[in-house]
């Protein structure tokens, strides 16, 4: 199990009329560990990563959902961001897991291609190693959502879904899972009393209050590990343009 402790950081937006094309893969302009590992808000996302580390001690692998309370709160972009964070680690092996079988859109936003996920293994239609594929960033993986269906929450709830996890932590040191939100559909609280812990994103100024708290209060009522919330949408000046926050080595000292 991860250790409890309040886990509360910030990934604000880079600019919204940003366009970013990298050679010939549009990314998701918010995926800053991908477009600027460099900046502020990729390093908000490390010490986020680095306080889950400091609760894993033992370093045994761990499966942590990212959720929120209602849709377009920052989960899929917050998971991912993480699950690129974790494989920064020297000698990490890290898997991303879309368990959003309803509204999937890790590989919309690594601009991949649907395929076989998933859905597919956790109706034993095909064996997890053979739909693991590389998400286009170092030591990453990525497991799609599948095959569309109707009843994802059966689908999520059956007995597969412990077999999948352990399958993928005999392989990889941190799998982070991307769901659907709390409170329309049962799916997340499933994802997460059968993971290591779970962290609720909420936007800032947007996300509400009794929403939040409803979502917690389900987690924990069906035995979710709730680590800690993570802030998305911070306003105000662009930390990237802010000197204090900036930190490079000095010309002439970089090896
Ligand atoms: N920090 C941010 N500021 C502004 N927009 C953002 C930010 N992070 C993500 N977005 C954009 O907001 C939208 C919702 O983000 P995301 O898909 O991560 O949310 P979600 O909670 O997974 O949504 P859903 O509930 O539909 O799965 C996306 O278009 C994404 O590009
Ligand atoms: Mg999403």
């Amino acid at each position: 199990m991860f250790r409890r402790k309040p886990t509360d950081t910030s990934a604000p937006p880079p600019d919204a009329d940003d366009v970013v094309v990298v050679v010939d893969r549009a990314v998701n302009p918010y995926l800053v560990l991908f477009h600027e590992p460099a900046g502020y808000r990729a390093e908000q996302v490390r010490s986020l990563r680095n306080r889950l580390v400091a609760m894993n001690p033992d370093g045994e692998p761990k499966a942590l959902v990212v959720t929120s309370a209602v849709r377009g709160e920052g989960k899929t972009v917050t998971a991912m961001n993480l699950a690129m964070a974790f494989a920064e680690l020297e000698r990490h092996e890290v898997v991303l897991v879309d368990a959003d079988l309803r509204r999937p859109s890790c590989e919309r936003y690594l601009n991949l291609n649907a395929e076989a996920g998933v859905a597919d293994v956790l109706l034993g239609r095909v064996a997890v190693d053979r739909v693991l594929r590389p998400a286009g960033y170092r030591n990453l993986m990525l497991l799609g959502a599948g095959t569309r269906v109707g009843n994802p929450a059966e689908v999520l709830g059956g007995s597969r879904l412990d077999e999948l996890l352990s399958r993928l932590k005999e392989r990889f040191q941190y799998i982070v899972i991307d769901t659907p939100p709390v409170l329309p559909a049962t799916d997340a609280g499933v994802l997460a009393s059968r993971a290591d812990g779970a962290l609720l994103t909420v936007r800032l100024e947007r996300s509400l209050k009794n929403q939040t708290r409803e979502a917690l209060r389900v987690l924990q009522d069906m035995g979710g590990n709730v680590l800690g919330t993570f802030v998305t949408e911070l306003r105000g000046r662009d930390p990237d343009s802010d000197q204090r926050l900036a930190y490079d080595p000095e010309p002439g000292e970089e090896g």
